[in-house]
Order: structure tokens, then sequence, then C-alpha cells
């Protein structure tokens, strides 16, 4: 096994400079397999799957408010589709083969065109055989310009993922496998960081706005600072109303985080990215401070709001959604393409998870609802997992202990034996696939969909 400790130290190669996608420019995204150089240079080049030749693919940015205009185009030996995470687009764009649209075959194609309506840090990924072609290299991010973006120095987006490889680097192959899928899901032997664009050194009392992204298709990343003193700013894209001040937050998969922070490192010390983990960390990123004659900034304000509506948690339906099975979840029956199987049967079928006793994706919607109309939905978690809820399309709040309503997300940690109550306007039609973000376990039974008319 590699020596993750070691590894953490150095940066992944392979960065891609910013590139603008414009509308009505022709632009393509090319999925195809590739070798990066993803492990420290000691190792040898990886065998990918990717877009536009690199892992992360390339940066898109569009400004609030633009189109995202592009072709994919798949010349990998498997079907695919594109994925556009937490934008609220037009349900035919989402990217899901059999519920938005027909699955894209190998040398085939589909034009991909959207408005972008909210300003942050989204991502894209391949969405068909997800737990595999993710985690062999098919995301990138997507960055959605404010009108006027925060004064900062540096824009960085740091993308972190989580791999599985063996002595010579190569993406080990074990992808289904049920030990993984039935428990936390298939967990990497090195954690990596890109940052884009990379940066060779800060100077003391810059400031930066770090946009957090954790592709990682099963792996919870919890990420802090030393030398970077500020606030979190937006979560999932969706700018917090108040900056919280702190210097660590969870990423489970597919979520994010922006940070705007200050360089309070010494001059000639370093600024460091790290992976709190059980057993100490993981350094991500080590960037030398250098020349200390810029004066303190001022204080860090919230970044614009987007247009998207608050809830006050008062909801006109409330649907549960109750998560069962697992490793040790004594599950003992599913429903499985419309048939009742029991344990055994299920995890022939490869599947392991249930969710409202379906395993997999139901014949029927988790809810119907009618435009405009507020919803709620208690996430219940029976399980003794950890699961990161997504929803397309839509951003939702959850309501907190004390009744009042978390920020905007769109995907949600629900810790074991958890239940944790989310509420939205269901403003945008269409059918949106709602399901666990650890691909993992997704694979293996944990979606379904909802349905807005
Ligand atoms: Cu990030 Cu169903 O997706
Ligand atoms: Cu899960």
């Amino acid at each position: 096994m590699m020596n993750r400790r070691e590894f953490g130290l150095s940066l992944a190669a392979g960065l891609t400079l910013p590139a603008l996608a414009h509308a009505n420019t022709g632009h393509v995204l090319r999925a195809s397999a590739a070798r990066m150089q993803i492990a420290p240079s000691q190792y040898p080049e990886t065998d990918v799957w990717c877009y536009n030749n690199s892992v992360p693919g390339e940066v898109l940015r569009v400004k609030q408010g633009g189109e995202l205009v592009t072709k994919f185009e798949n010349q990998l030996a498997e079907p695919s589709s594109v994925h556009w995470h937490g934008i609220r687009l037009e349900n035919s764009m989402d990217g899901v083969p059999g519920l938005t649209q027909k699955v894209v075959q190998p040398a085939g194609s589909f034009n991909y065109r959207f408005t972008t309506p909210d300003a942050g840090t989204y991502w894209y990924h391949a969405h068909n055989r997800s737990w595999e072609q993710v985690a062999r290299g098919l995301y990138g991010p997507l960055i959605v310009e404010e009108a006027t973006p925060p004064d900062v120095d540096h824009d960085i987006t740091i993308v972190i993922d989580d791999w599985r490889m063996s002595q010579d680097a190569q993406i080990e192959g074990d992808f289904g496998a049920m030990h993984d899928l039935s428990h936390g899901g298939r967990i990497g032997n090195y954690l990596a960081a890109q940052l884009l664009p990379k940066i060779s050194e800060l100077r003391k009392n810059e400031r930066v706005r770090l946009r957090f992204i954790n592709t990682a298709t099963d792996r919870i990343v919890k990420v802090g600072f030393h030398g970077l003193k500020g606030a979190l700013v937006a979560l999932d894209g969706m700018p917090l109303r108040v900056v919280e001040q702190t210097d660590h937050t969870t990423l489970a998969p597919a979520q994010r985080a922006d940070f705007i922070l200050d360089v309070v490192a010494d001059t000639d010390e370093s600024a460091l990215i790290i992976s709190h983990e059980r057993d100490g960390g993981y350094i991500l990123a080590d960037i030398p401070v250098r020349d200390a004659k810029l004066s303190a900034r001022g204080v860090i304000n919230a970044l614009p709001e987007n247009p998207i509506a608050f809830v006050d948690g008062k909801a006109e339906q409330s649907v549960p959604l109750v998560m069962d099975g697992g490793a040790m979840g004594g599950l003992r029956s599913g429903i499985y393409n419309g048939q009742k199987l029991n344990a055994r049967e299920l995890i022939n079928n490869g599947m392991i998870w249930t969710l409202n006793g379906n395993a997999g994706m139901p014949q029927a919607p988790l809810l119907t609802a009618s435009k405009g109309s507020i919803v709620e939905i208690p996430l219940v978690n029976n399980t003794v997992f950890g699961h990161a809820m997504h929803m397309h399309g839509n951003h939702f709040q959850e309501r907190l202990a004390d009744g009042t309503m978390g920020p905007h997300r769109d995907t949600l940690l629900v810790d074991r034996g958890e239940t944790k109550t989310i509420v939205f306007e269901a403003e945008n039609p269409g059918k949106w696939l709602f399901h666990c973000h650890m691909l993992s376990h997704q694979a293996a039974g944990m979606k379904t969909y909802l349905d807005v008319v």
C-alpha cells in the first residue's frame, strides 16, 4: 500500500489553466481515456478517464445569469453523460440517463445549454455508472462568477479527491465490491488536493478565496488551515447570509465550501491546508509565505445573495425518506424493479440499501409537488453509516434544532442514527434525482426521485 502520509506532502501535478466557456463558441467537453501524473513525481503516471485531457477536467467559468453551452463528446468505451452538480437548471439538461436524457453512447455526443442563475462554486461530473466513472477522473469545477466578485488577491479552486491506487499508481479495478458498497464506500489510500490555478507563494496579509470541492466518491474530508485566518462564506455554492469565522469545515462527498482568508503566517513560514484525520492529518498544500509589506485587510463581508427563495420552515407536504440497510443494518427485504426480494436476492442484484423500502430507482417518485409549493422531507437514517443526500435541481434548507432554517445546500450529511429535516420550495419543474452522493451507496440502492409539476 502507498504511504498516504508521505504522499500528502506533495501536490499532484497536471494542472489546467482556467478557461472561459462562452456561449456559442463551439466549446467541446470531451471524455476520453488518458494518462496523467496523479501521484507524486516519483510514481508513474496513472491511467484515468477525464474531460479535455486533464483531471480535474477543464475549469469552466461562466458569469452569473450567463449561459453555458458545450458539446459533450463521449470518446470513452462505455456510455456516459454529464451532470452539472448544484446548478438550478432546466430539467432536460440535468444529465441523468433514463430520467432526463438518453445515455450518450461511445462516439456519441449531447449538446448541453443552460443558464446559470446562481453565482458560486459548482462542479460537473459523469452520471452514468458514476461510482466508477467519477472515481476514474470524470469531473471538473464549474465556477459561476458574481457580477462584482469579492475583492481578493487570489481566487483558487481546490479539488480534493481520494484515490485507491496500486503500488505503481494505477487505479484499482475493484469497483462494486460488496464490502465497500455495504460499509462506508470505496475509500482510497491516497488523498490529494489540486490547486487551480497552482500557487507557489503567498504574501503576508494577502486575501485569498479558496473554493473547496470534494470530488471523492465516498470519503468525508475535514479541511482546516494554519497561517490563514478568516471566514466560511458559502456552502454548496450558496452564500451564507452571515459569514462564519472558522478555521475548518467538513465536506461530505460532492459538497463545496468557499472561504475568504487572510494570510497571517509570518514571512518565511507556510500557509497550510490540512485534512484533519483521526490519527493527525495530512498536509494537502504547503504554500511558502514571503514579503510582509502589505497592511492587514478589513472585515470579510458576506457574498451577494443569489436569487433563491428562503423558506420559513412551514411546509404544505411532508414526506419522510427512511434509509435502511448496509452492513450491520439487518436488511430483510426490499422492492427492486417492482418486486419484493429478500436480503439474499437483493445482494445478488448488487443491492444492500433501501430508501423507503426501495432498492434502486423506485417505480414511482418519492413525492410529487406542484411548482411553487413548499415541501418538507425528514431524512431518517436508520443505518450505522453516514449518508450524503443530494437533491438535483433544487437547493434546500435544514430545519435546525432551534427551529431556525440552515443555509441553502444541495447535499446534506446525515450521520448514523440521525434524522435531519429539509424544507424547500419546489420551484423547478421536472423529475429530479435524489440520492446518496456516497456513490457506492447510490450504486447499491440509495436513489429515488421527486416530480415537480
Ligand atoms: Cu453530483 Cu446525482 O450527482
Ligand atoms: Cu450513503
